[in-house]
């Protein structure tokens, strides 16, 4: 009780950056292998994926069975790097919004290489593919989130040629809830149009969850 008080009564806010990518280039690397978990993968792979990425195998058929799909990066016989790709709505917990994907378009969300990866632009790679795949689907535009202070995944998502969108500052006072949602500079206006039509609230909680805002660099999409 006292730390709901507590969680209640402090200001908090976050802010996340959105990119997007309107048409895919070309791979950026072969390094590595890339498969596409879906509804029905292999049991391994379900659990392989849930081991690298420190889920449970439950919670990798839930978002399989919801529609995600994970896009998987290996080095050998390791997953490195997974990215989770959505068409349908997907909650931000840092700002407590809800992200829907405009028509057309896909989100990517919940990305990881795992640290023993890192530094090898795995994930550009992987986000490269995600464009490239999702293009040659018929599909439109693509779109990710980080927050602000995520150096190294904005260096990742430039690198995969994305393009700042925007940045959505969430704020959350007692039961108050506010956002802004602020156009990078250079950031054609109908994309930060697209963007401000696309954030919703998302549920109020009072729980735990809310704890996360303004806390450490974690990665919390679901
Ligand atoms: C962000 C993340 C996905 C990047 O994955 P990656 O495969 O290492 O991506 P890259 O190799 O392109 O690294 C991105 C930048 O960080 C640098 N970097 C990555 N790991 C590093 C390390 N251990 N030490 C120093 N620099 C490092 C890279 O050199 C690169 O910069 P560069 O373009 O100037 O070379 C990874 O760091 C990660 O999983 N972080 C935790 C989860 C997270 O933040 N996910 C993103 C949510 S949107």
């Amino acid at each position: 009780m006292v730390a709901l008080s507590r969680n209640l009564l402090e200001p908090r806010w976050a802010a996340v950056i959105f990119w997007t990518m309107r048409s895919s280039h070309h791979l950026l690397s072969p390094a590595c292998a890339v498969d596409c978990l879906e509804i029905g993968g292999p049991a391994d792979l379900v659990l392989a994926v849930a081991r690298s990425t420190g889920r449970t195998a439950t919670e990798v058929e839930e978002r399989l069975l919801r529609g995600a799909r994970c896009l998987i990066a290996r080095v050998g016989d390791d997953i490195a790097s997974v990215c989770w790709l959505s068409r349908s709505p997907e909650w931000l917990q840092e700002i407590n919004c809800v992200f829907h994907p405009p028509e057309g378009d896909l989100y990517i969300w919940d990305c990881l290489t795992r640290p023993l990866f890192r530094g090898r632009h795995l994930y550009p790679t992987l986000l490269a593919a995600a464009a490239d795949r999702w293009c040659r689907d018929g599909g439109r535009g693509l779109w990710i989130a980080t927050r602000w202070d995520n150096w190294r995944s904005a260096r990742g998502i430039t690198r995969a040629r994305f393009r700042p969108v925007g940045m959505v500052i969430g704020a959350r006072w007692l039961l108050m809830r506010r956002w802004w949602i602020l156009g990078a500079p250079g950031a054609p206006a109908h994309l930060v149009r697209t963007l401000k039509q696309a954030i919703q609230a998302g549920p109020m909680h009072l729980s735990s969850s809310l704890d996360q805002w303004g806390g450490g660099p974690r990665s919390a999409w679901r």
